[in-house]
């Protein structure tokens, strides 16, 4: 009865089984892998952020396929400051190129109706965040991985990248910065992939939905695509990231490139987002105010972040542990030594010493040691489980 797009596996891994099982014996649990900002118990303004989504509420229905034009104003001129601030050169994407939806999630599921058909292909970042299997395997479009690997840095392996590029693939996925590595996609790396684009017809997407946490300096880094000219280009971001408000459900992307191609994509992306009408109008009217407060909620993230990278770095210093540098995003990446019997450290450490944390596998960070952390954590949660799992590697 069920289509093969819908088939999925269900069983759960070791680790979730093992961390049910420990909760449902009632033993404590240190997780290092929340990530939901609104269980972070952070100092967010939250009177200014009920009075801006309250202030949504008032007016009429008015649709706009694309979203309020005053809600794409407001994303145009917070990715402008992005713009200014990453000094990209890029020229300030207006309105009529923005589109507006309820998550980066659904971003990408139009994406992929845009640019492929069944069996195309589109090639995504390794590693990276395990959304992209599903929503190739939800539009019947093939996710082929473009390896990154760790040298003093992050560095695309660039001939395995134009390997996989086949007379199906339709699009290269970035993200920047990265979920979980923090890499950031460089100039030389952009204009590497908009090379690629430009010979083989392909669309450049980039996820920056972290790209608020950016450290600086930003060296040869690229804060933002927006306006990105070289190719077809989407750059995508959301509330979810940008406020710390998943659960309000609002998300952009950002068209630029040649005139025809950029014209060509907002008419059909007009028209499949009239079919859905995705975002609610009261958080498009919420939108300006919400972003007007992102320079203030990203400084209570920022201190957060900071602060439990900076304990990390302090406790595994000495250790056979290895915190890999952190240029953006909410994630740190520990190297590990070779494990005890050649065991999962990261089921290790849960039935050791209580410390959940993800594995490497997770995000396709492929042979041994990798372990992904949330820099999210309550800072009090975080000590006890980075000084637990350090004593216990040791
Ligand atoms: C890189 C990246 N993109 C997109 C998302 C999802 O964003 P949204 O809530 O807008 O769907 C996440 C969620 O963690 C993410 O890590």
């Amino acid at each position: 009865m069920f289509s093969q797009r819908a088939q999925f596996v269900t069983d759960q891994n070791a680790l979730t089984v093992a961390v049910t099982a420990r909760r449902d014996a009632g033993l404590p649990v240190l997780d290092l892998t929340a990530s939901n900002p609104t269980r972070a118990d952070l100092a967010l303004p939250q009177s200014a952020i009920r009075a801006a989504l309250q202030a949504g509420l008032d007016g009429a229905y008015e649709p706009d396929p694309l979203g309020l034009l005053s809600a794409r104003q407001a994303v145009a001129a917070h990715v402008a400051q992005l713009q200014r601030r990453g000094q990209t050169g890029f020229a300030t994407v207006p309105p009529a190129q923005i589109l507006l939806t309820s998550s980066t999630s659904e971003a990408y599921a139009l994406l992929l109706t845009l640019l492929c058909d069944a069996g195309d292909r589109v090639l995504v970042p390794q590693p990276s965040y395990p959304l992209f299997e599903f929503l190739g395997q939800l539009h019947d479009v093939r996710m082929d991985p473009w390896p990154s690997q760790y040298a003093d840095g992050w560095h695309i392996d660039m001939a395995a990248l134009t390997a996989a590029i086949t007379p199906q693939t339709r699009a290269i996925l970035a993200v920047s910065p990265n979920n979980p590595t923090g890499a950031v996609l460089t100039w030389g790396e952009l204009d590497l992939l908009a090379a690629l684009c430009r010979e083989h017809d392909l669309a450049l997407i980039v996820d920056e939905v972290f790209a608020d946490t950016l450290r600086q300096p930003l060296g040869d880094g690229v804060a933002t695509v927006a306006g990105h000219d070289g190719c077809l280009t989407f750059a995508l971001g959301g509330l979810s990231k940008t406020c710390l408000l998943p659960h309000a459900k609002l998300a952009w992307t950002l068209v630029s490139g040649p005139p025809e191609p950029v014209a060509d994509a907002l008419q059909r992306l007009e028209t499949m987002a009239d079919t859905y009408l995705c975002a609610a109008t009261p958080i498009q009217r919420a939108l300006p105010g919400l972003l007007d407060l992102a320079p203030m909620i990203q400084t209570v993230l920022r201190e957060r972040l900071q602060g439990n990278l900076r304990f990390l770095q302090h406790e595994v210093r000495g250790t056979a542990l290895d915190v890999l540098p952190v240029a953006g995003g909410w994630s740190a990446v520990l190297r590990l030594p070779q494990p005890p019997d050649d065991r999962d450290w990261a089921l290790y450490l849960l039935e050791t010493a209580g410390v959940l944390t993800q594995p490497g596998w997770f995000f396709d960070l492929h042979g041994d040691g990798w372990l992904v952390l949330s820099l999210l954590v309550v800072p009090e949660t975080f000590r006890a489980g980075v000084r637990a799992l350090v004593a216990a590697v040791a």
